[in-house]
C-alpha cells in the first residue's frame, strides 16, 4: 500500500472485500488510497471467506459495525440472501450485488458492476452495445451484471456460453423477462460461436486468472474482427487477451471496470466523487506494469 499513511485508532471505520480467492484484489489499495486522500478515518481489508461461512461473514459485518463492503467471486449472487434491502429498482432485478452499505445496522446492497462495465466499454473500447451482437462467456455473478448491462444498453442479441449449461439457461431466461427486445440465447458448441459474427466477445468467467490456464475461447474461430473485453485484471494480460492482441483486435482488461465500479462504491460510502477516478488510476499505475 505504498503512498498511504493510514493511522488506525479506536475510531477507525472498517470496510472490506469478501471473496474467495481474494488475494489478487486491488480494492484494498484503491480504497485505502482514497481514504487517505480524503482524510477519512477508515481502513479497507481483504477477507477470504469460506463458501459455507458467507452468512457468518454478514453477521460479523453487522455485529462489528463494519461500515461497508465489496463482494467478489464467487459470492455476488449468494450475497443477495444475506442483506436487508436493495434500495435501487435497477439493482434489485440484477440478482447480484458487489457493494454493501451499512446504514444504522441495516445492510443495503448495490450493484455498481452494471454501470461500471458499460463505462469501461465506452472509455476503453469506444463500444456502444446498442443494436450489437455480443458473445458472453460465463454465467456467474459477474456475467449476470454483464448481460444485464448489455440488455439495458439495447444490445440486439446476446449469446451466452457457460461450462454449466443450466446456469446459462437460467441467466438467459431471467434476463429475457426484463428485456424482451434483446434476443438472449445459450450456445453449447463454442466452435460454432464464431459463425454468429459477434461484434464483441466478453470473458466473464474466472478462467484465465490462475497460472497455466488457457483461453476460454479461441478468437481465431471468429470469421471477422470483434472487440474483446476480459473482466480479469490479474494477470493484466490473460491468454485470451494475448490472442486478441496478436490478432490486432481492439481489447481491454478488467481494470477499467474495476476503477469505474470502485468509484461508484466509494461514492455510496462517502459521498465523494470529485478527483476519485484520477487518484485511483494513479494508485493502480504504481502497482501494475503497463
Ligand atoms: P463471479 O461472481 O465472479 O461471476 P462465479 O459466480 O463463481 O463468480 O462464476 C464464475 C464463472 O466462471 C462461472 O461462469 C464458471 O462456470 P460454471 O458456472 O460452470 O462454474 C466460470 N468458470 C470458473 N472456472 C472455470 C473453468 N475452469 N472453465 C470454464 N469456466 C469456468
Amino acid at each position: 500500500m505504498s503512498g498511504t499513511k493510514l493511522t488506525i485508532n479506536a475510531e477507525t471505520q472498517l470496510y472490506g472485500i469478501l471473496g474467495n480467492p481474494v488475494n489478487h484484489s486491488l480494492s484494498p489499495l484503491i480504497h485505502n488510497t482514497l481514504f487517505e486522500k480524503y482524510k477519512i478515518n477508515a481502513a479497507y481489508m481483504a477477507f477470504q471467506v469460506e463458501t459455507n461461512c458467507l452468512g457468518l461473514a454478514f453477521e460479523a459485518m453487522r455485529a462489528m459495525g463494519m461500515r461497508g463492503a465489496n463482494i467478489t467471486i464467487p459470492f455476488k449472487e449468494a450475497a443477495v440472501n444475506f442483506i436487508d434491502e436493495i434500495p435501487e429498482d435497477a439493482d434489485r432485478c440484477v440478482g447480484a450485488i458487489n457493494t454493501v452499505v451499512n446504514r444504522k445496522g441495516r445492510l443495503h446492497g448495490y450493484n455498481t458492476d452494471v454501470t461500471g462495465f458499460l463505462a469501461a466499454l465506452k472509455e476503453e473500447l469506444g463500444f456502444n452495445p446498442e443494436a450489437k451482437k455480443i458473445l458472453v462467456l460465463g454465467a456467474g455473478g459477474a456475467a449476470r451484471s454483464v448481460v444485464f448491462a448489455l440488455a439495458r444498453a439495447h444490445a440486439d442479441e446476446i449469446i451466452i456460453h457457460n461450462r454449466t449449461v443450466k446456469r446459462a439457461e437460467g441467466l438467459s431466461d431471467y434476463v429475457s423477462e426484463y428485456f424482451p427486445k434483446t434476443e438472449i440465447d445459450v450456445i453449447f458448441d463454442l466452435d460454432s460461436a464464431g459463425k454468429k459474427k459477434p461484434d464483441l466477445v466478453v470473458n466473464a468467467t474466472s478462467f484465465g486468472m490462475r497460472e497455466n490456464e488457457a483461453s476460454p475461447f479461441n478468437l481465431e474461430s471468429l470469421t471477422h474482427q470483434a472487440s474483446v473485453y476480459d473482466l480479469i485484471y490479474t494477470p493484466v494480460e490473460t491468454p485470451f487477451l494475448k490472442q486478441a492482441k496478436k490478432l490486432g483486435y481492439p481489447h481491454a482488461n478488467g481494470l477499467g471496470m474495476l476503477a469505474a465500479q470502485a468509484a461508484l462504491s466509494f461514492e455510496l460510502w462517502t459521498g465523494k466523487k470529485e478527483g476519485v477516478r484520477e487518484t485511483m488510476l494513479a494508485a493502480l499505475k504504481q502497482c501494475i506494469p503497463s
